[in-house]
């Protein structure tokens, strides 16, 4: 199954997919932790999406859609993926029209305020792409999954928080009417418990949890 994960910046499309992906044995496909990725080894991709990231701003289309394109490529995409951030754009929905078959795209929704206080106490790997909160996290300070340092992302930092949220309701937001006229698009609350809100994505989906 191919499913695009939709929602605001701190909807918990990362959470959530990290463990649909894992319940269903397909691959994340992350775009934000591809881009972090990119800049922590400093590549050329890497250097061009800072200015744009740390601005909380979006990444130029062209860049993007063909990192996409190419991931989708490889064999462990074969049986299925989640979208996790991608499309964010009228544009790149209609390239990914182009180069995949979309079965399902969930949208997570959540109010402002709420995402405001889950992303300033986010902590998150840049090893493996696991993602805490602060309130869960007590001393600890490194991945449980694989023991790397955890660290704040510079975008969640309060100014950039309230950019990006401005930048998905003008840029992002259309594409809820976008996949709503294909029939693709099925809404989940997300301003639940992490459990609560994984097993209605798995009802969604048709999947026995
Ligand atoms: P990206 O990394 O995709 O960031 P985002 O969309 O802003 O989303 P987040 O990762 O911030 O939130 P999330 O929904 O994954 O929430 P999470 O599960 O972590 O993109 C970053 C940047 O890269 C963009 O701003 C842009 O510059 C660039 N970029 C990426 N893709 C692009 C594209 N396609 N085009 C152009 N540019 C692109 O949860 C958040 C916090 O809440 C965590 O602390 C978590 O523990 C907590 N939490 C999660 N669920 C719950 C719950 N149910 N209850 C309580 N707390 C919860
Ligand atoms: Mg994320």
């Amino acid at each position: 199954m191919n499913i695009i994960f939709l929602g605001p910046p701190g909807a918990g499309k990362g959470t959530q997919a990290q463990r649909i992906c894992s319940a269903l044995s397909i691959p994340q496909i992350s775009t934000g932790d591809i881009l972090r990725r990119a800049m922590k080894e400093g590549t050329e991709t890497g250097l061009k999406a800072k200015k744009f990231i740390d601005a909380g701003q979006l990444v130029p289309d062209e860049v993007i859609i063909d990192i996409v394109k190419e991931r989708l490529a490889q064999d462990d995409c074969g049986k299925g993926y989640i979208l996790d951030g991608f499309p964010r754009t009228v544009p790149q929905a209609e390239a990914l029209d182009t180069f995949a078959k979309i079965d399902c795209v969930i949208e997570l929704s959540v109010d402002d305020q709420v995402l405001v206080n889950r992303l300033s106490g986010r902590r998150v790997c840049l090893k493996c792409g696991a993602t805490y909160h602060v309130s869960m996290l007590g001393e600890k300070t490194t991945c449980d999954v694989c023991g790397e340092e955890l660290i704040q992302r510079e975008d969640d930092k309060a100014e950039t928080v309230l950019n990006r949220l401005k930048v998905y309701h003008t840029q992002t937001a259309p594409l809820i009417g976008y996949y709503e006229r294909k029939g693709l698009l099925r809404k989940v609350d997300g301003d639940q418990e992490v459990d609560a809100i994984c097993g209605a994505i798995l009802k969604t989906l048709g999947v026995r949890a």
